[in-house]
């Protein structure tokens, strides 16, 4: 359905994201027709440019990034006309906000102001636009991750941006809620009430969850080696995902229903002491390697700026959920980069008969719910093997591809969320108790790391990471999905 008038605001305009995300997002919804042409798309950033060399610069990002939709020259050019470009650097405080106010005349369209810069400017930007005026009643803001490096520095950015923006106007955004096969996740598991009956540590021997990525850290350097794999992927993804997985049924799909059915998973995560993460948490970084075919260097050669490096690039997690549901299921964690193939998956792996009858068992069955590359459902279950004589079982797959099933060309996560926030719906957005709540689980992994009481163990490019990851299952008698 089509949005009324608003004005976006997004600062950090010249970014990657903006360039390779939130436009390419907004031309593909204007093309959907979702908007028209009274909405506007004000871009902020220090670079001085005109408009005018703006839009050129942009029309060349969206026929690089976007290019199946940014053929139609003339719509294209209709696209072009919404963006106002305006150079200012929101870290001087005598910088001058005019342009900004006079391209926001009329206070009562939606507003929605975008911050893709650095999280140490969340709040200054937040007080300047209260500062000058520009926050209205019809005001949001949308605040890019990472949300703070630690529970504190986390705090301060939510505190900072709380002072001017009341906690139901921020959008706390992570782009994987918006897959479609995350919010497939809510659909299988509450509209197929036969599936939820085996959704608990009764009939689930454990869940294995996999980001995994053969892209290695590229020109994000500078961020990443501050970062690494576990504030950039676990903090915030991996968990949003788990919560998808393990929560219960909410009272109903609004935005609180389901952010409180969230928060208690993540207050029901065992917590992480110096023994559970030593025995419980594998860090890996990768060195050099062959990926596909291809040499690929080690992650300290493509950083270049310096020799070595204690950031990981790869973490396997175990975990237990404190609940009458899931106490006596292990979850495994697992991400990295320059891993041998790109996919992000789900695996409830079933729990084997009690009394079996058959004398060969291969598996006693999965469901996978795949993410990425591409949505997928596959149902591993058990059948007479027609080739054997007696009965003799074997394994067999029920396949459910989405590009198979459904002909429609669906929307990329940052399609959904930008119109999501444009609309005012925060169902898919992080509540600020859920940002504390990750960090509290997180950070003790992080301190035992930096006294370093767990080793960075190397794995080269194109494997699935340190060998003592597969070990980890191995503990329980488990196996990675690649194994299986
Ligand atoms: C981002 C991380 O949030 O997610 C990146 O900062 C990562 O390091 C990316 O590559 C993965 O997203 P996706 O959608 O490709 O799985």
């Amino acid at each position: 359905h089509r949005t009324g008038a608003f004005d976006f605001i997004i600062f950090g305009a010249t970014g990657d994201l903006t360039r390779r995300k939130l436009l390419p997002a907004f031309l593909r919804r204007f093309l959907a027709r979702e908007f028209g042409a009274e909405a506007r798309i004000i871009c902020v950033a220090r670079t001085a440019h005109s408009t005018d060399e703006f839009r050129e610069h942009v029309q060349q990002d969206l026929r690089e990034f976007a290019p199946d939709v940014a053929r139609d020259e003339d719509k294209l050019r209709e696209f072009l006309g919404l963006l106002t470009y305006v150079a200012l650097d929101a870290t001087q405080a005598d910088a001058d906000w005019q342009a900004i106010k006079a391209a926001l005349p009329d206070p009562e369209r939606t507003r929605v102001f975008y911050l893709a810069t650095g999280p140490s400017l969340y709040a200054s930007v937040c007080e300047a636009l209260s500062a000058h005026g520009l926050i209205t009643q019809h005001s949001r803001v949308v605040l890019e991750k990472p949300i703070g490096t630690s529970l504190a520095t986390a705090r301060a950015v939510n505190e900072g941006v709380g002072r001017f923006f009341p906690e139901e106007a921020i959008y706390r955004i992570d782009h994987y809620l918006g897959k479609e096969g995350v919010q497939n996740i809510l659909a299988l598991r509450f509209a197929n009430p036969a599936l939820e009956k085996l959704w608990s540590s009764e009939a689930i021997e454990h869940v294995q969850i996999t980001a995994a990525e053969t892209v290695g850290v590229g020109s994000r350097g500078p961020y990443y080696d501050e970062a690494g794999a576990l504030r950039d992927m676990v903090q915030n993804h991996l968990l949003q995902v788990l919560c998808m997985v393990a929560m219960d049924a909410p009272a109903s799909l609004r935005a609180d229903d389901l952010r409180n059915e969230k928060l208690k998973v993540l207050n029901a995560l065992r917590p992480m002491t110096p023994d559970m993460v030593r025995q419980n948490v594998i860090r890996g970084q990768y060195t050099a390697g062959r990926l596909k075919g291809e040499e690929v260097p080690g992650y300290t050669q493509d950083l270049a700026t310096k020799h070595t490096s204690s950031t990981e690039t790869f973490v396997a997690i175990r975990t237990k959920i404190r609940t009458a549901r899931w106490g006596n299921t292990p979850f495994y964690l697992r991400t990295g980069k320059r891993l041998a193939t790109k996919t992000t998956e789900i695996v409830l792996q079933f729990r084997p008969q009690a009394w079996p009858i058959f004398t060969n068992m291969p598996s006693p069955g999965r469901l996978v719910i795949r993410i990425a590359p591409h949505e997928e459902l596959s149902f591993v279950m058990a059948v007479r093997d027609p080739g054997a004589g007696g009965l003799r079982v074997r394994n067999a797959t029920l396949n459910m591809s989405y590009e198979h099933t459904f002909s429609i060309a669906y929307q990329d996560s940052y399609e959904r969320l930008l119109l999501d926030a444009v609309r005012g719906d925060p169902a898919l957005f992080i509540r600020r108790d859920e940002v504390d709540a990750s960090w509290r689980w997180v950070e003790p992994i992080l301190d035992t790391w930096q006294q370093g009481l767990t080793p960075l163990e190397p794995y080269p490019a194109g494997s699935w990471g340190p060998a003592s990851a597969r070990a980890l299952l191995a503990r329980d008698g488990a196996l990675w999905h690649e194994d299986m």
